[in-house]
């Protein structure tokens, strides 16, 4: 049974409760990181930030939602596994970031029903802003309403993505994708936070974001996010999204037919070492 409005905002009000707490933890270590390893990959790192997070956010959902199932990055699966609930965890999403202290990271609070988001809350602790959603009750960054922009056409768009840490182990790194729309739009950022890319979707400062060889836990609360702030989320080819397929195209709506087109009719990467055949390409 789907919760009511009431049971909504009870849960939405305990993932904002965990991704304040465990960004408190974020702005205390700030600057001050004691271990830095290394996840298996060259790249993929992993601090004692990252962990003592983690441990706060499962801390608040064992005392909280003790009967439902949890997804946490270094975690893994605990809780209850034939609960319908599940609470996608990323302690801290922008791991690079933090290890460097270049300032853009965040805690990503999410919950599905079912496998399907249903809310979720984001913390930037660096600005101390607090986004907010869940299914029917809209989109908030510190309590305000936000939206996603009016941008109406890809080459007016501003976009965002990022590149998976399998990148050294596969040729669909993203690379030729990032090229051709930078070469097509007003410009490709590289946040290095998926739940901070679709936050800034879902409150109009970007218009669109695409991604490949993400985990449910980057993606949950994010997806609810756009989708509440009047966005558009499904895969790369316009389909529903599968949260487990690791990619998703996020969008303000009004470019997503545009910004699918054009991840599926990609130029090869060869051909952005080419100046000629660079100068015939044009948008989708
Ligand atoms: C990473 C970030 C990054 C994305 C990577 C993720 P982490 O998460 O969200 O923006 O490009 O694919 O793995 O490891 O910093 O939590
Ligand atoms: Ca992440
Ligand atoms: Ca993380
Ligand atoms: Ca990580």
């Amino acid at each position: 049974m789907n919760p009511s409005p009431r049971e909504l905002k009870h849960l939405l009000n305990i993932a904002s409760e965990a991704a304040l707490s465990a960004g408190v933890i974020l702005q205390d270590h700030w600057g001050n990181i004691q271990v830095i390893e290394e996840k298996g990959r060259a790249g993929d790192l992993v601090t004692e930030v990252d962990k003592k997070s983690e441990a706060i956010i499962l801390a608040i959902l064992n005392e909280q939602v003790p009967d439902h199932g949890i997804l946490a990055e270094e975690s893994g699966i605990l809780g209850n596994a034939d609960s319908p609930y599940l609470w996608a965890i990323d302690p801290l999403d922008g791991t690079t970031n933090y290890a460097h202290s270049y300032p853009l990271s965040s805690v990503s609070v999410g919950l599905l029903l079912n496998g399907v988001p249903i809310l979720g809350a984001i913390y930037d602790p660096y600005s101390n802003l607090l986004y907010r959603a869940a299914k029917g009750l809209g989109a908030t960054c510190n309590h305000r309403p936000i939206q996603v922009s009016p941008t109406p056409s890809l080459n007016q768009s501003l976009l965002v993505t990022g590149f998976a840490y399998d990148r050294r182990e596969t040729t669909d790194q993203n690379y030729a994708e990032f090229c051709y729309l930078t070469h097509i739009t007003q410009g490709v950022r590289r946040g290095g936070s998926a739940s901070l890319d679709l936050a800034h979707l879902a409150s109009g400062r970007l218009d669109g974001y695409w991604e490949r060889g993400l985990k449910p836990w980057d993606l949950a609360a994010g997806v609810v996010l756009v989708q509440e702030a009047g966005g558009t989320v499904t895969a790369y080819d316009q389909s529903p999204l599968d949260i487990n397929s690791g990619r998703i195209l996020a969008t303000n709506g009004q470019i997503h037919q545009a910004l699918s087109q054009a991840l599926l009719n990609t130029p090869p990467i060869s051909t952005w070492a080419n100046l000629e055949q660079m100068q015939q390409i044009t948008s989708p």
